[in-house]
């Protein structure tokens, strides 16, 4: 899925509803229940693009909190690949309120690196986006 302007669209995939345990002393959506969110997202995203179970959080561009959520809201969360690189894959990642639809968190580049058995950067051979389950990994993680 494409746009226009040929730059590929955002999938917002998973919803994760607000709950007690995820609010900060101001009862407001508690920054590291987000952010664990967004890293798991983006894993299952990574892997999804890479085709290998093995790949690691490498980096994360600046973190923006736009707005905030409040228990029982549910947060979307978004994300896009904007660079395939050797071993490497950028994405970008948005959080929004399904209700409101209002922006709560952005981060322009989140990198993971494919790695080998030894926790070596490994090439991953891809460089485009695919919008099928044609590279989910199949069968047991080599350990
Ligand atoms: C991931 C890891 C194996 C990469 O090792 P490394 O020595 O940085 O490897 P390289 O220098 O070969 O870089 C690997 C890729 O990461 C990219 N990269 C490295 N540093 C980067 C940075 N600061 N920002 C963005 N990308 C970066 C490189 O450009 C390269 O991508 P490419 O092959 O697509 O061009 C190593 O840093 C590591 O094990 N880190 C810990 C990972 C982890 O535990 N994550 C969970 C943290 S909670």
């Amino acid at each position: 899925m494409e746009s226009s302007s040929s730059e590929p669209v955002m999938s917002f995939r998973t919803r994760k509803w607000v709950r007690p345990e995820d609010l900060n002393a101001n009862a407001t959506l508690f920054g590291g229940s987000l952010l664990r969110w967004i890293d798991e997202e983006a894993a299952v995203y990574a892997i999804i693009q890479l085709g290998h179970q093995r790949v690691v959080t490498k980096y994360m561009s600046e973190i923006v909190f736009v707005s905030s959520a409040r228990e029982g809201d549910i947060v979307e969360i978004g994300l896009v690949a904007t660079k395939f690189g050797r071993t490497s894959l950028t994405m970008r990642a948005e959080a929004r309120n399904l209700f409101t639809q209002q922006s709560i968190l952005t981060i322009d580049e989140l990198v993971f690196v494919n790695v080998d058995a030894d926790g070596r950067p490994a090439p991953h051979g891809y460089t485009e986006i695919t919008y099928d389950r044609d590279r989910v990994p199949r069968g047991d993680l080599q350990r």
